[in-house]
């Protein structure tokens, strides 16, 4: 077991890098399964989810390349066969489950084991079939394990209860080779779902409206293998924003779409944060006043749940008093009993969080509870006073490359060490 040690107080500088989006990267590589030709994704981060999906298309019979010097992947699923329902690999990561909507298109048949909770909360997956049942496939649920099949599969107007990005991406997939046109309404306009139609566009499918709350798919017969660059991880760039932001330092941040990250840009703006944006880097300038602040996490274009922990580790040490109101996932607060053994003062009823600003952190042994709340953890770490040793970081590395370099190379006082 490995930990992460962060000793507190080191003021940041210099620049960083950001990774290729995890969340466009997972289904992207599903994605490829639609097509039997080869498909290289380029500046994919070896993440642990990304390590994940690839093992499972390998269990899958498909090859994949992945080279070390751009870390690009080449990916061949000629030869897939159906996944096995009982497969440790698709029980292990809950993206996995969206597999079903390609392999759907695919065989006409997919059978899964369904998705567990997780530490966020319960995420069921009805959306996801409602949306194969429009389609015209067949879905039975029985002892723990999912069915579909379909002869065909037929266009339709599909709307979405809430805006899910697994739903979305899912239902995306499953339609671009049907027959006809789908209509999801509701869709997800998440940048990660505008990235997966662009690269599915690239292969030849014909969507509209990708990146709103409409998407009009007309299915085409055959797509066509390509190479293909994601977007920047927002949420990672998002993350380095807000350790400018705590440390009260000056960064500069490259690979950031500004535009995907408006939601966290302006409520840190309300903050006193100071953004220069040029081309795709952004200049971030924690130094000044800051002023406590709320904040409700929405689908996109509102602010993302997968920024809420790390937001709340900043809002801990801003004189005042803030509230974050947690929308999305309904258990997202695992975060605030680890604040707590470090000095925040944070009440919580129901999906609000209230938080009293305190004058400093102090370091402490603490877990990281799920991914982002693992960030969370390195971000009070990097303010607190003396040592803060993080456990349970394989939730970290399942969506940071590298994390304790990156923070190490802008002047943080961070390591990892097996226990
Ligand atoms: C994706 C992201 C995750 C992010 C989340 C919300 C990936 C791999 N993960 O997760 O990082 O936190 O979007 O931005 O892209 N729901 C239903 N029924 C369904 C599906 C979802 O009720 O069939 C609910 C969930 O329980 C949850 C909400 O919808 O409360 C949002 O979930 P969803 O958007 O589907 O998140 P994921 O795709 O799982």
């Amino acid at each position: 077991m490995e930990k992460i040690i962060v000793k507190g107080g080191n003021k940041l500088s210099g620049e960083v890098n950001i990774s290729s989006a995890k969340n466009s990267v997972l289904p992207i590589i599903v994605a490829t399964i639609l097509c039997p030709d080869k498909v290289i994704i380029q500046n994919s981060p070896m993440l642990e989810d990304v390590n994940v999906i690839c093992n499972l298309l390998n269990e899958l019979n498909c090859d994949i390349n992945i080279s070390k010097i751009n870390n690009s992947l080449t990916i061949n699923t000629e030869n897939i066969i159906p996944a096995d329902a009982n497969s440790e690999l698709i029980k292990k990561m809950r993206a996995s489950f969206l597999i079903m909507g390609p392999m759907l298109a695919r065989f006409g048949y997919c059978k899964l084991s369904l998705p567990g909770g997780c530490n966020i909360g319960s995420r069921p997956i009805d959306l996801h079939l409602k949306g194969f049942k429009a389609l015209g496939a067949d879905v039975n649920i029985g002892h723990g394990i999912v069915e579909a099949s379909a002869k065909k599969l037929i266009g339709n107007r599909i709307y979405l209860d809430f805006p899910s990005v697994g739903a979305t991406e899912n239902i995306l997939m499953a339609s671009v080779l049907a027959e006809g046109t789908t209509i999801i309404e509701n869709a997800a306009e998440e940048p990660e779902v505008w990235d997966l139609a662009n690269f599915l566009i690239s292969m030849g499918a014909d969507i509209d409206g990708a990146g709103t709350g409409k998407i009009v798919i007309n299915g085409v017969k055959t797509l066509k293998g390509i190479t293909y660059k994601p977007i920047f991880d927002r949420i990672e760039a998002g993350t380095f924003m807000i350790a400018a932001a705590i440390t009260n330092s000056i960064i500069k941040i490259n690979g950031v779409n500004e535009e995907h990250l408006r939601p966290l840009i302006e409520k840190l703006k309300e903050c006193g944060i100071i953004f220069t944006e040029k081309d795709d880097c952004i200049i971030v300038d924690g130094r000044g006043d800051k002023k406590p602040i709320d904040i409700k996490t929405m689908p996109y274009p509102g602010f993302p749940t997968d920024m809420q922990p790390q937001m709340m580790s900043l809002l801990s040490i801003i004189n005042g008093s803030s509230i974050i109101t947690e929308t999305v996932f309904e258990n997202r607060f695992m975060h605030v009993a680890e604040l707590a053994r470090m000095g925040s003062k944070i009440k919580i009823d129901g999906r609000t969080a209230f938080i009293e600003g305190v004058q400093n952190l102090t370091g402490c042994e603490v877990k990281a509870t799920d991914l982002r709340a693992g960030a969370a953890m390195i971000l009070a770490g990097l303010i607190a006073e003396g040592k803060t040793e993080i456990n349970d970081i394989y939730h970290i590395d399942r969506g940071y490359i590298n994390v304790e370099e990156k923070f190490k190379n802008l002047g943080a006082d961070i390591i990892r060490i097996s226990k």
